[in-house]
């Protein structure tokens, strides 16, 4: 988590964004559902150009700041900060809009061009675990965006390109075992823009993950980066959580949530059990998930996730939500 100033200095990086794509649509294998990018929200108008609205679902996508781990992979949104690859991911299977594919697959990714910088040409690459942060593949774009350097005349229009995933293919993410993320970004120095989306392979056996399996690791240097930054926003969290206790800050918290208005199908999620010799997951007899956060996004219970959290918030009710969540982890891992 950043630090105030971090937040604060955001914020004001983020008021200079002027441009803009979001993937509307994407559809694999004729048929199937059609994906969406992550955190684009179907309520905001597509028909202006102007940062509110038509600008607050964008996704930035900069290495820059992967690198720096304020974002994972799939960078953030205005509105929404940054964008949790596994919660959406979930949502999206739960919602029934995921998109199949198998190798080969020729997908139409609908992308819509806010303005000028919402141009072409945009590259496309793959998780294939879905939310390990490796991108393992590039992937071939045809029929690209028009534009140069992220650049055109063109506003307020969809273009459809076609993304063709690769030969060799193996999907092994999210709950489903068989779910990929699909990155696809402009080259806009404003940007990059364009988004994730999470597809289904269907030509092969859907992956049963084993701890011991998961291979990617972080480097040292990387590692101590994190707990140096943690360590540093710990104190702000803390007060964050001592000022949120209060009757006002709770409804100013909750106003803002219903502001961005989001909405998620919860499903119950089975539970499993290791088998001792394998290390693989029986299927489960019972599906008791805590469906109760029906109807409103969940905020940061997300342990299957990466822990980078955060990045614009639209008002300090919402960064406090935000801090709030982080701390009571860290505290109950603490207290576990
Ligand atoms: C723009 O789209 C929104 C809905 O997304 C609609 O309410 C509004 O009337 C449209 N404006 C114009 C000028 O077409
Ligand atoms: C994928 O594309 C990026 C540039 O976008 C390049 O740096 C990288 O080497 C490519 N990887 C492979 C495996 O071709
Ligand atoms: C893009 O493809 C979709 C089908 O996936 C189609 O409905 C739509 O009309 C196409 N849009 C354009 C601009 O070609
Ligand atoms: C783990 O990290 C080290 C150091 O960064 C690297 O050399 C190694 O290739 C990594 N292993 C895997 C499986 O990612
Ligand atoms: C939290 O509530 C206190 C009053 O209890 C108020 O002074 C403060 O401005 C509130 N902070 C936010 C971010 O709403």
């Amino acid at each position: 988590m950043p630090s105030s100033s971090s937040i604060l200095s955001f914020l004001g990086l983020l008021a200079m964004v002027s441009g803009h794509s979001v993937i509307l649509n994407v559809q694999g294998i004729a048929g199937t559902p059609a994906s969406v990018g992550f955190q684009v929200d179907p309520e905001i108008a597509r028909n202006c150009t102007s940062i509110s609205p038509c600008q607050q679902d964008a996704t930035l996508i900069r290495d820059a700041e992967i690198k720096a781990n304020v974002v994972n992979e799939c960078g953030r949104t205005e509105i929404n900060g940054n964008i949790d690859i596994g919660e959406n991911t979930e949502n999206a299977l739960s919602a029934n809009a995921v998109t199949q594919v198998e190798a080969g697959t020729q997908m139409t990714v609908t992308i819509h061009q806010v303005n000028a910088d919402g141009a072409g040409p945009y590259a496309c690459d793959l998780v294939e675990a879905g939310n390990n942060g490796v991108i393992t593949q590039n992937l071939t774009v045809a029929n690209n965006v028009p534009g140069v350097n992220g650049f055109s005349q063109a506003k307020e229009q969809d273009f459809n390109v076609t993304v063709t995933m690769p030969d060799t293919l193996a999907c092994t993410g999210s709950s489903a075992g068989n779910v990929c993320t699909v990155r696809c970004r402009n080259n806009a120095l404003a940007g990059p823009f364009g988004g994730c989306f999470p597809v289904q392979q269907v030509d092969t056996t859907a992956s049963k993950n084993v701890a011991s399996a998961v291979d990617t690791n972080l480097s040292l240097e990387k590692v101590q980066a994190q707990v140096a930054q943690d360590k540093q926003d710990l104190p702000a969290a803390i007060k964050a959580v001592q000022d949120a206790g209060t009757p006002e800050n709770l409804s100013a918290a909750a106003v803002a949530s219903s502001v961005l208005g989001l909405q998620v199908t919860s499903s119950a999620a089975p539970v499993q059990t290791v088998d001792v010799v394998t290390g693989i997951a029986a299927a489960a007899a019972t599906a008791t998930a805590d469906a109760s956060n029906n109807g409103k996004k969940g905020k940061g219970n997300d342990k299957n996730n990466q822990r980078r959290e955060v990045s614009n918030f639209r008002t300090l009710a919402d960064v406090l939500l935000k801090e709030y969540w982080l701390t009571r982890s860290i505290l109950v891992a603490f207290y576990a």
